[in-house]
């Protein structure tokens, strides 16, 4: 499984990228308005530091204007991926854009059957969203795995992206069932990576080292 990572936060982008576990990232209009900045510089920002597709997200809501501002992102860099939603002006719009050989995710997908069509029209990836499921009490992997299942039996030419990830959890089930993506707020990175045994495994190994340096100067 890829991972992405979720933020328009430069800082946080550029510190899990010094990792090299990145092979892309997502934006949406709520995690931009967490930054300060022109939207295409921090776009350009990304595409520089991530060496992936970047998805950013348009925000008409008509197929006309949902068009012309996904190809305006699109041109910003080649790793542009256009997000839109799934409804049926952001299938018309990912149908357009993919004719066109423009990149598109569909976002704000909670169902096998929302994923399908999405699929269907061309878009290369779909962002099922997890946490959001179980903000309203639902089982978000659960709603996840049903469209890992529908499209590991199907050939669809388009990537499962699992999205609204909160905990390492969501991470390793994603993994576990075959999404081919996951992508993950900084935090959670941050999460994923400390642990209580690596962290006293070290101070135990430099102590030692530390002892055996003071015998040998003895
Ligand atoms: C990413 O592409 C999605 O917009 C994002 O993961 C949504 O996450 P949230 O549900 O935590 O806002």
């Amino acid at each position: 499984m890829k991972l992405y990572i979720d933020t328009a936060n430069l800082a946080d982008i550029e510190e899990i990228a010094s990792w090299g576990v990145l092979s892309g990232a997502t934006t949406n209009p709520t995690l931009l308005s967490q930054v300060e900045g022109d939207e295409d510089d921090i776009y350009r920002r990304i595409c520089e530091i991530v060496d992936g597709p970047v998805s950013a997200e348009v925000v008409a809501d008509d197929v006309p204007t949902m068009i012309s501002e996904g190809q305006r992102l699109a041109a910003i860099d080649p790793r542009i991926v256009i997000k839109l939603p799934t409804t049926r002006e952001g299938l018309s719009a990912t149908s357009a854009l993919a004719r066109d050989g423009i990149r598109v995710n569909m976002t704000l997908c909670f169902t096998a059957n929302q994923a399908i069509l999405a699929a269907s029209a061309g878009a290369s990836f779909v962002s099922p969203f997890v946490g959001r499921y179980d903000d309203i009490n639902e089982d978000g992997l659960g709603h996840l795995l049903e469209i890992v299942e529908a499209f590991a039996a199907s050939d669809f030419d388009c990537e499962v992206l699992a999205a609204s990830i909160r905990t390492p959890v969501h991470v390793m089930e994603a993994a576990r069932m075959g999404s081919d993506i996951a992508t993950i707020p900084p935090k959670v990175f941050h999460q994923m990576l400390h642990h209580p045994l690596t962290a006293q495994g070290i101070d135990k190994f430099n102590e030692d080292h530390a002892a055996r340096l003071s015998r040998k100067d003895a």
